[in-house]
């Protein structure tokens, strides 16, 4: 499974890019609202961070604009992806750009007949939001089970990101499921590599160590 972090922080990027953890970055609107940075400079210094695929979203909803802005924003690097919403006008460019050999990234997807329409586009990834339907008291991984089991029955070529990932069980149940991708929060990357007796244990094995008064150096 690829790991995705879903942020616009530069700092939290970096850092986490150094644990030879990260695939990719997603962002969206609000998270670049919220980094106060030049939308298009941001992107530049992501894709110059991480080598995989960045997902930089278009914010007009009809067709010609997206169009127009995807030009702009796919001129930044070779690993942007173009983040389109599941809507007809983005299926219709996220058609066009696939078919120009553009990675596209179909985001906003709450249901399996969605996802059908996204591969259908051609899209290089479906986004499913799997937290926010948890939310309204629905079942996010069992949208996941539907979208992989419909994409395997015809051997699409579009990948699952699970998005909107609120905590580290929503990756293993994904990955026992076997999407493609995860994109998570930085603190979520940095839940997975914890474990209490993981803690413990090494305590244990240090104090040890300690007491021989060796050293390896
Ligand atoms: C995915 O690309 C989205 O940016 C993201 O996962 C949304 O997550 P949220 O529901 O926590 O805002």
């Amino acid at each position: 499974m690829k790991f995705f972090i879903d942020t616009a922080d530069i700092n939290e990027i970096k850092e986490l890019a150094a644990t030879g953890m990260v695939d990719g970055v997603t962002t969206n609107p609000s998270l670049a609202a919220k980094s106060g940075k030049k939308f298009l400079d941001l992107v530049r210094e992501i894709c110059a961070i991480v080598p995989g695929p960045v997902s930089a979203e278009v914010t007009a909803l009809d067709y010609a604009t997206m169009m127009k802005e995807a030009a702009v924003l796919r001129k930044i690097a070779t690993n942007v992806t173009i983040k389109v919403p599941l809507t007809p006008d983005g299926l219709k460019a996220c058609k066009s750009l696939s078919s120009d050999g553009v990675m596209v990234n179909v985001t906003l997807c709450f249901s399996p007949a969605q996802a059908l329409l996204a591969a259908k586009a051609g899209a290089s990834f479906i986004s499913p939001f799997v937290g926010r339907l948890d939310d309204i008291g629905s079942d996010g991984m069992a949208l996941i089970d539907d979208i992989c089991t419909i994409y395997r029955n015809y051997d699409f070529k579009t990948e699952v990101l699970v998005a909107s990932i609120r905590h580290p069980m929503h990756i293993v149940e994904a990955a026992k499921i076997g999407a493609h991708v995860s994109t998570m929060p930085p603190s979520t990357l940095r839940q997975l590599f914890n474990h209490p007796l993981t803690d413990k244990g090494l305590k244990a094995f240090m104090d040890d160590w300690a007491k021989t008064g060796q050293s390896i150096l």
